[in-house]
């Protein structure tokens, strides 16, 4: 195992009606005045914004607000964030929805405390060292940033989707009620709960040795979404799966699963041009790129994709380890397709012309992605043309 440093000091606020604390946290974290932000409307519909404002006005914080983030969140809303944070002088970020939403906040958060341009943190990578304190109400499990520190922004005027991350960012709280999450679409269920899995096999995939600590919670988490997602789709009101969904969706992405080991991510910044040039679903996306990874990289590196078939798809031993990751990464091909996602770039509206295009962007400024299997363009291209012409 690998030296490391981990501090995750998000307050976690789990299970029925929680978001009635949420003006209480505010306070309790050192908000007076919030900006409040959410998507395209869900939170509306299902009635939680007004629930919200409720719980907020009772415990006498203010707040302005800030609505109409999009999946695959751009930057314009954000500069438009930080510039109304600064005229109403709010000291707090509140977001509710999703990933999307918290991502957004994260920015905006990063971006009030930062005299230049908020897309340097991303772009040039620039360290965030300060940020507005961000709580969160969590409606989707999916991308874990309630518990993160990281942020994924578009910028609309570039086509480039690119990540940030800092535990300045980490939120300061997050309110995670499962029966929030009862209202999701099957596809927006099933798309989360690839992205879960994925966070997971992204570090999972990994070359440092005697690690069994954190491969054993990883087998734990992956094989709970095994269990529960296919149980939502069925009844989308289980209100005990739902909460083993939620937290396994914490548990993927706040690096508890991930510490002492170099991590791969491969498979992460493939998609996320997908998502940037053709506005996927980031977990359907997933869906697409992941098992192409693992097909590709099983010939260079079967070690662990062996153990993922035997200890997470309980695949006896075949004749050979080829043959035994194999039939895992059908295993799992098998479950994505189960719960509706798609496998094939025309399933997403991507096509094939446009890869040398995507990796060229992907690989702008690197000569390798990933480290499992560290991959040249070479490599990538043909990740992806797997993905383009493989028959579902
Ligand atoms: O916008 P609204 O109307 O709220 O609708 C959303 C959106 O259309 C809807 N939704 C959310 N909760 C709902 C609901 N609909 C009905 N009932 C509910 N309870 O679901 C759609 C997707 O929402 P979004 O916030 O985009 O989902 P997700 O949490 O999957 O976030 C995806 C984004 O997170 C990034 C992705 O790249 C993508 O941009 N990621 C962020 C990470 C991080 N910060 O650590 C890591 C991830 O790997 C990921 O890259
Ligand atoms: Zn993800």
């Amino acid at each position: 195992m690998e030296n490391f440093t981990f501090y995750a000091p998000t307050y976690f606020d789990f299970g029925r009606n929680a978001e009635e604390h949420v003006g209480k946290l505010v306070r309790r974290f050192g908000g007076t005045k919030a900006l409040l932000h959410y998507g395209g409307g869900s939170v509306k519909r299902s009635g939680l914004y007004d629930r919200v404002k409720k719980y907020l006005d009772e415990e006498g914080i203010s707040y302005a607000e800030l609505g109409g983030v999009k999946p695959n969140p751009r930057s314009g809303l954000v500069y438009e964030g930080i510039e109304l944070g600064r005229k109403n002088e709010v000291d707090f970020i509140l977001a509710v929805g999703g990933g999307s939403t918290i991502d957004s906040a994260k920015a905006i958060a990063a971006g009030m405390c930062y005299d230049g341009d908020f897309w340097d943190f991303y772009d040039k990578g620039t360290p965030i060292e300060r940020a507005l304190p961000v709580g969160t109400v969590l409606t989707i499990a999916a991308a874990g940033s309630e518990g993160s520190t990281n942020t994924v922004i578009t910028n609309e005027k570039t086509g480039v989707k690119k990540g940030a991350g800092s535990d300045a960012l980490r939120p300061r709280f997050s309110i995670m009620n499962p029966e929030l999450t009862c209202t999701l679409p099957p596809y927006q269920t099933a798309a989360g709960a690839t992205d879960i899995m994925i966070h997971i096999c992204e570090r999972y995939f990994s070359n440092t040795e005697e690690v069994e600590i954190t491969d054993r919670l990883c087998e734990a988490v992956l094989k709970t979404i095994i269990h529960e997602t296919p149980r939502v789709i069925r009844d989308p009101g289980n209100y005990e799966a739902r909460a083993n969904i939620m937290w396994a969706g914490m548990l993927a992405h706040n690096n508890v699963c991930g510490v002492g080991r170099v991590q791969d991510w491969a498979s992460h910044h493939i998609e996320h041009e997908l998502s940037a040039l053709y506005d996927v679903t980031h977990g359907a996306g997933l869906a697409v790129i992941a098992p192409a990874w693992m097909r590709y990289v099983l010939g260079a590196n079967p070690h662990k994709l062996v153990q993922f078939a035997e200890r997470v798809w309980d695949i006896a031993p075949q004749q050979t380890d080829e043959q035994t990751a194999l039939k895992g990464i059908e295993a799992f091909e098998s479950f994505l397709k189960s719960i509706g996602m798609p496998l094939t770039f025309a399933e997403i509206g991507a096509k094939e012309q446009d890869i040398d295009r995507l990796t060229e962007k992907l690989l702008a400024g690197k000569e390798t992605e990933g480290n499992y299997v560290k991959l040249a363009a070479e490599d990538v291209k043909k990740i992806y043309r797997y993905a383009a012409t493989r028959n579902g």
